[in-house]
């Protein structure tokens, strides 16, 4: 199990935005986690990636607990999730090749980190990867020069930059129009399939989702009401899922 989730609890005042979520991740598995606005979609994703504490449950990666690292074992930690976000969150005024290179920094000396000195090594693993997502013609340009699609291509190169061991996609194509929002899909399935990267996906798009996806996650208001395949999710499933739910 790549990844183990157990009773995960977050509320924001009187707010449950999670409530004892439990699920594993099995290596190599594509998830989407659906549900309506407000389910706890992103904040899910926040806790798993760091940037945001839980209120109480476990979160076990690679069979380390991640709420009991701290410093220098945390970082490491964080190190193995990779997020794409769906504003893409790069820097526009920088190349491609910088963005990705950005995503080392955390492992570098002070010095060179500050000078800017990647080496050869990253310099070349970073061009490899933006080769991966199909823009060996853009490493020089700059983000703002990209459109929507290809700046989720470097985003994802950025992402995987770190060798990561589960990537998470908070609404990875809600910004893009349909036809580039699944060839955004289509990179990330090969990637699994090649590489044998865990991918947790949350997205509005259920088409979508139940295309990409070998499995959903249900949530709404904060609890997991559905877990399982795709094809066992019938339409009876998908309208619980989405249904008002008592808070
Ligand atoms: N920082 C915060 N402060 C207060 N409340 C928050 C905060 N973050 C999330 N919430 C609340 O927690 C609940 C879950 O929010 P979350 O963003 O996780 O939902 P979501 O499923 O991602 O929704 P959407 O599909 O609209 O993105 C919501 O009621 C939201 O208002
Ligand atoms: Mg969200």
């Amino acid at each position: 199990m790549v990844l183990e989730v157990s009773g995960v609890s977050k509320a924001y005042g009187g707010v449950h935005a999670l409530e004892g979520v439990s699920f594993g991740l099995e290596k190599g598995q594509f998830v989407s986690v659906i549900g309506p606005s407000g389910a706890g979609k992103t904040t899910l994703i926040r806790i798993l990636n760091g940037s945001e504490t839980s209120d109480g449950g476990q979160v076990v990666l690679d069979g380390a607990h991640m709420e009991l690292a701290r410093g220098r074992d945390k970082r490491a930690l964080q190190k193995r999730i990779g997020t794409i976000y769906q504003d893409f969150a790069l820097v526009d005024g920088v190349s491609a090749l910088q963005n990705v290179l950005n995503a080392a920094l955390p492992d570098m000396a002070f010095g060179p980190a500050v000078l800017g000195l990647f080496g050869r090594e990253r310099r070349e693993k970073a061009a490899r990867l933006l080769e991966r997502v199909g823009l060996s013609d853009k490493l020089d340009t700059p983000v703002r020069d990209l459109s929507g699609g290809q700046k989720q291509r470097v985003a994802i190169a950025r992402a995987l930059m770190r060798d990561p061991a589960l990537l998470l996609a908070d609404e990875p194509v809600a910004s893009l129009d349909p036809v580039t929002g699944r060839q955004i899909l289509e990179l990330m399935q090969d990637i699994q399939r090649t590489e044998g990267l865990t991918v947790l996906m949350n997205s509005h798009n259920l088409a979508l989702s139940q295309a990409f996806s070998d499995r959903l996650i249900g949530l709404n208001a904060g609890r997991v009401v559905y877990d399982g395949p795709v094809d066992r999710a019938g339409e009876d499933v998908i309208a619980a899922i989405y249904g008002e739910a008592p808070r």
